[in-house]
């Protein structure tokens, strides 16, 4: 079976696209990154895929203004890579209808809550872990669920939890959640590599807190 061919969308640091390329260099992981794509020139998650040799590609409103001109030049990228899986890890930006349909269930998110808690609009990054402690619930954790039209809204695939500590802070609960992303993102991807996973038309799974 030819490996899996990833294409991860990217738009910070990139500690998720590192686990990926980690886990890959390392064994564990029977895949390849075809691409790496940003909506932000500066993203340093660009910089990890040229230090790894991955063609890297910014595509935001800086270089693609145009809506449409932006939708067809990641299109275009992502066709000519052949993927066979989208990875958004820490991607910021909300992918086109027509994109989602050309990829159904072969686009994954990572997300920093259990969904479907603190999910939506405005719900990335910090901003999760600061709802999180808020509402002062008692656990928390992370999702790698299908893309769809929505945010954040899609078929959930797995899932991992750890509990809110009394002296969490921001700083510390996101730094714990990102850690159990970075898990909880490999274990899926080795799974759909050993099919226990199946994405595209035929997707099935279960949803799992670990696989
Ligand atoms: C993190 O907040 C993470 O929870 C979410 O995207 C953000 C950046 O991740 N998935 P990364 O370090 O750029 O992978």
């Amino acid at each position: 079976m030819p490996r899996l061919r990833i294409a991860v969308l990217v738009s910070g640091g990139g500690t998720n696209l590192q686990a990926i390329l980690d886990a890959i260099q390392g064994g564990r992981l029977d895949a390849e990154v075809a691409c790496v794509i940003s909506n932000r020139k500066a993203a340093f998650a660009l910089e990890r895929a040229r230090k790894f040799g991955i063609d890297d590609h910014y595509i935001g409103k800086g270089n693609y203004p145009d809506a449409i001109d932006r939708e067809g030049a990641l299109l275009d990228v992502l066709k000519t890579a052949h993927v066979d899986l989208i990875v958004l890890a820490g991607y910021l930006s909300i992918l086109p209808p027509a994109l989602i349909n050309c990829f159904k269930n072969r686009i994954i998110n990572i997300h920093p809550s259990l969904l479907p808690s603190f999910s939506g609009e405005g719900f990335y990054g910090e901003h999760v872990h600061r709802a999180v402690l808020a509402a002062k619930v008692t656990h928390t954790g992370a999702t790698v669920h299908f893309v769809d039209e929505g945010v954040d809204t899609g078929n959930i695939i797995a899932q991992k939890q750890l509990e809110v500590l009394a002296d969490d802070s921001v700083a510390t609960l996101s730094k714990r959640v990102l850690v159990l992303e970075h898990a909880l993102l490999i274990e899926t991807l080795i799974a759909i590599t050993q099919g226990k996973i199946t994405i595209g038309e035929e997707a099935s799974y279960e949803t799992k807190s670990a696989y």
